[in-house]
This record gives C-alpha cells, sequence and structure tokens, in this order.
C-alpha cells in the first residue's frame, strides 16, 4: 500500500493523538487531518504544533445525530482518507456512518474487550475484582465497543490500584498499542472481512493478539 493517509477524530486530550504523532515520523501513515467535535479539546493544539490541519464540527450545531454525522462524513470524504482513527472520541457514530466507512475504522478502547463495554471501565474494573486490566483496539461496528478486537494490552492490577492510578498505567499501553496497530493496517497487513479482524491473512481470535 502507498502512504496511508489517516483522519484522526478526537474530542478531548489527545494523548494518543501525540503517540501517533510521534510514531507517523518513522511510519508508513500521514496524518491528513484532525477532527474534533469540541473546539476546546487540547488535542487541537497538538496537531497545530505538529502542523497538521484541524477542522472542528460541533455537534451542538445539528439538529440531530443524523445532521451530524453527515457534516462529519462529508467533511473526512473530502479529504478521502484510507483509515478513520477514533482516539477519545466521544461521540457514538450512526449506523450509515460506520457502513460508509466500513473496515477502514478503529476505536481505542480502555478495558479489555468484551469486558466493560462503555464508560467508567477503571472504576468497574475494580468494582468486579479484576487481576487484569488494559486496554483493546477493535474496528468499529455498529455495535457499540463490540467491534472485532485487534489487539489487546494488560497490565496487572495492584492492591492499591485506584481508578487514577489504572487510568494513568493503562493510558501509557495506549500510547504504545495504538501506533503499532495503525502501521498494521497502513501496511496493509490488517483488515476486517465478514465481521472478523485479519491480521497477515490469518482471523484474529475474539480477543485479538497481545500487541507485545
Ligand atoms: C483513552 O482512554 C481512550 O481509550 C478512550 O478515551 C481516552 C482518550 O484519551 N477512548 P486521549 O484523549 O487520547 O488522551
Amino acid at each position: 500500500m502507498a502512504q496511508c493517509n489517516v483522519v484522526i477524530l478526537i474530542s478531548g486530550s489527545g494523548s494518543n493523538l501525540q503517540a501517533l504523532i510521534d510514531q507517523s515520523k518513522t511510519a508508513e501513515y500521514t496524518i491528513a487531518s484532525v477532527i474534533s467535535n469540541n473546539a476546546d479539546a487540547y488535542g487541537l493544539q497538538r496537531a497545530t504544533r505538529a502542523g497538521i490541519p484541524t477542522l472542528v464540527i460541533d455537534h451542538r450545531d445539528f439538529a440531530d445525530r443524523k445532521e451530524f454525522d453527515l457534516a462529519l462524513q462529508e467533511a473526512i470524504d473530502a479529504i478521502n482518507p484510507n483509515l478513520l482513527v477514533l482516539a477519545g472520541f466521544m461521540r457514538i457514530l450512526g449506523a450509515d456512518f460506520v457502513s460508509h466507512f466500513s473496515g477502514r475504522i478503529l476505536n481505542i478502547h480502555p478495558s479489555l474487550l468484551p469486558k466493560f463495554q462503555g464508560t467508567r471501565t477503571h472504576e468497574r474494573a475494580l468494582e468486579a475484582g479484576e487481576k487484569e486490566h488494559g486496554a483493546s483496539v477493535h474496528f468499529v461496528t455498529e455495535d457499540l465497543d463490540g467491534g472485532p478486537v485487534i489487539a489487546q494490552e494488560r497490565i496487572k492490577v495492584r492492591a492499591d490500584d485506584t481508578a487514577d492510578s489504572l487510568q494513568r498505567r493503562v493510558l501509557q499501553k495506549e500510547h504504545l498499542l495504538y501506533p503499532k496497530v495503525v502501521k498494521w493496517f497502513a501496511g496493509g497487513r490488517l483488515a476486517m472481512r465478514d465481521g472478523q479482524a485479519w491480521l497477515d491473512n490469518n482471523p484474529l481470535p475474539a480477543t485479538g493478539v497481545p500487541a507485545s
């Protein structure tokens, strides 16, 4: 595959975006644009610092989710990327949007999917007495946090862990995990076929592959 053009969607701090920016210097992907639904997202400043074009499409400017999704879709189509990367993007994308970009959207989620889909993952992992926790990268489908998992990074939960300490350690792992998976996609090694993730022409198990 020639250079892979990536659009990254964010809503907040963008520390995963930063990891992807840092790795892009030596990788086969180019970040064509960073789009945020929130004008105050710190990630926009990170992108600007790196010389990456940014765009704000505020969901509050639209009557409903369908209209927001459509505006987002049109803005992305105008850039014509090979891959869409959700990095702390806090809006749910509708079925039409997801099927338009099917097989070309990745998300990172702070839990060992299929455990703890949705929010408050670190609190819930502690409440459940988990011994291990972590992060997953998956293809995005209509099924929220339920698309096929590509890879996971794990940490051991310590007796004195809090939601904050877990979040910090999981985030460090995310920063290693996400660029690695984006590079797999950019290198033509990764695909979604028949609702399953494939790496190097092998179907991946339900929890993906360990990334390290
Ligand atoms: C990360 O924990 C990611 O797993 C989740 O949102 C958070 C984004 O953090 N989807 P950041 O904006 O990349 O710092």
